[in-house]
């Protein structure tokens, strides 16, 4: 399973792209409205820091605006991935940014027909947003179920790309499940990393490894 970054913070995607974590990024408005400085820079700079699909979203919500718009972001660089809302208007722009080789992402998608209808107007992914469902009551994952059984069944080139990701749990079962990507929050990718367990053994190890270092072997010193 590939994990992108949901951010566009760029010291975040700098630390865990030096880790080899990062196999993309998609960023939408609300992300890049809580980074300073200009929105344009932070993408551009987004795309030349990680070699993967960079997932950019339009604002326009008309099909020439998006159209237009998808053709500007494109430029960016070639890993680009226009991200376009699952509408009519966006599944227009969708098969007509594809006729010109332009991949698209279509997010906010809810249900499984929209990701079938999206995946048929030629999107190269969709984004099933998980925690938005979790948070009315329904179950988040069951979608992303359905989502990957569907596209199985008919060989769908699209890559189903669970979104709102909230915790490591929905992690483990989207990989359970099949999904091809998560995109995960910062904080998400942080928790993975670390476990109670992992800190309190290596603060054991050091502890004991300090007690034979000033006897025996007291050139074999640990940092403290
Ligand atoms: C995905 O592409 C979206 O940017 C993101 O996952 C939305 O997550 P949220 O529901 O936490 O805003």
């Amino acid at each position: 399973m590939k994990i992108f970054l949901d951010t566009a913070n760029l010291d975040s995607i700098k630390m865990y792209n030096d880790m080899g974590l990062v196999d993309g990024i998609t960023t939408n408005p609300t992300l890049l409205s809580k980074e300073k400085g200009d929105p344009e820079e932070i993408m551009g700079e987004i795309v030349r820091m990680v070699k993967g699909p960079i997932s950019l979203e339009v604002i326009s919500t008309d099909y020439e605006g998006m159209l237009a718009e998808g053709r500007r972001l494109s430029k960016f660089g070639k890993n680009v991935v226009v991200k376009i809302p699952m509408t009519s208007e966006g599944l227009r722009a969708v098969r007509s940014l594809r006729n010109e080789q332009i991949r698209t992402n279509v997010t906010l998608i809810f249900s499984a027909n929209q990701a079938l209808l999206a995946a048929k107007a030629g999107a190269s992914y969709v984004s099933p947003f998980i925690g938005r469902l979790d948070d009315i009551g329904e179950i988040g994952m069951d979608l992303v179920s359905d989502i990957v059984e569907i596209f199985a069944n008919y060989d769908f080139e699209c890559e189903v790309l669970v979104a709102s990701v909230r915790h490591p749990l929905h992690v483990i079962d989207a990989a359970k499940l099949g999904a091809d990507i998560v995109t995960l929050p910062p904080d998400v990718l942080a928790k993975m990393i670390s476990h109670p367990l992992t800190d309190i053994g290596l603060a054991r190890f050091l502890e004991d490894w300090r007690k034979i270092s000033t006897s025996s072997h007291p050139k074999l010193t640990v940092p403290r």
